[in-house]
């Protein structure tokens, strides 16, 4: 049986509401919280996510981590991948993923992934997957992102609906996190490979004042950036890392 979800309006950021419930009582594994738009949407380290009214899709689904946070690095990247198949089989030619986080269509951002991860002072965690997709963004507010950007009906073969498109994300992304949970980051290296839009090719990291130069290799078994340069393949991890072509 597929786990409850909740459609509300206006929230400020769906993972805090997700946050929110999980302090008042325990949660099932996969409930969600779909907004119809967000007044702070967030992206990672402060960036904010830009969630108009309208006709995009803004959810969050809570998903315990019986093992600890310490395999949970992997999240955004099963998750990334799992959407990066199902925009594939929505009939969507050039979808990408970009370490960490992120769904490319042709050089274009139309996804982002946040993960929230807390730990209870008994010494459960859990953690919130946030998902923005842009379905029709407005011209107007679509000015305001400062990268490229895309949505899904400007690229989809045919027209869709909201509600089908919906199902079918939140589907894959419950699917993925299950597969998560059973076999790790494991299941997903061969898709990485497929849909990574970076790898053996030139690339840029940033981090925080400091610039590296090298060539993407991919990712480890825990999800890290492998990146090659003269000294050999390092390993980067999620936080302060900006991942950028040469
Ligand atoms: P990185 O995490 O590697 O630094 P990033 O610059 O894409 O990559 P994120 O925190 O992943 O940073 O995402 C936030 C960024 O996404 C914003 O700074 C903005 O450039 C872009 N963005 C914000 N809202 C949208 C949206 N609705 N659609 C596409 N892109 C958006
Ligand atoms: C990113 O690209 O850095 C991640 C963006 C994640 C946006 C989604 S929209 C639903 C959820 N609520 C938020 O405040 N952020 C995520």
């Amino acid at each position: 049986q597929s786990p409850e979800f909740e459609v509300k309006s206006v929230v400020d950021s769906s993972n805090d509401r997700v946050k929110e419930l999980a302090k008042e009582g325990p949660l099932e594994a996969g409930f969600s919280i779909f907004a119809e738009a967000q007044t702070a949407g967030r992206g990672r380290r402060g960036k904010k996510w830009i969630s108009p009214f309208g006709n995009n899709l803004y959810f969050s689904v809570y998903w315990p981590l019986d093992e600890g946070i310490h395999g949970a690095m992997g999240l955004s990247l099963a998750a990334g991948v799992a959407l990066a198949e199902c925009f594939t089989d929505l009939g969507i030619e050039g979808v990408s993923v970009k370490w960490p986080n992120d769904v490319y269509i042709r050089g274009k951002k139309v996804t982002g992934i946040l993960v929230d991860l807390e730990t209870s002072p008994e010494g459960a965690a859990h953690s919130i997957i946030g998902i923005g997709i842009n379905l029709t963004m407005p011209e107007h507010v679509g000015a305001s992102i400062d990268q490229a950007w895309t949505d899904l009906n400007s690229e989809l073969p045919q027209p869709m609906s909201r509600n089908h498109i919906a199902a079918q994300v939140r589907a894959s992304v419950l699917s993925a996190l299950q597969q998560y949970e059973q076999h790790g980051l494991a299941a997903f290296q061969q898709s990485w490979r497929r849909y990574d839009c970076f790898l053996d090719k030139p690339v840029k990291l940033i981090m925080g004042q400091r610039v590296c130069l090298g060539t993407c290799r991919g990712i480890d078994e825990n999800g890290a950036l492998l990146v090659e340069d003269e000294q050999g393949v390092r390993r980067y991890f999620g936080g302060e890392v900006s991942l950028r072509a040469q």
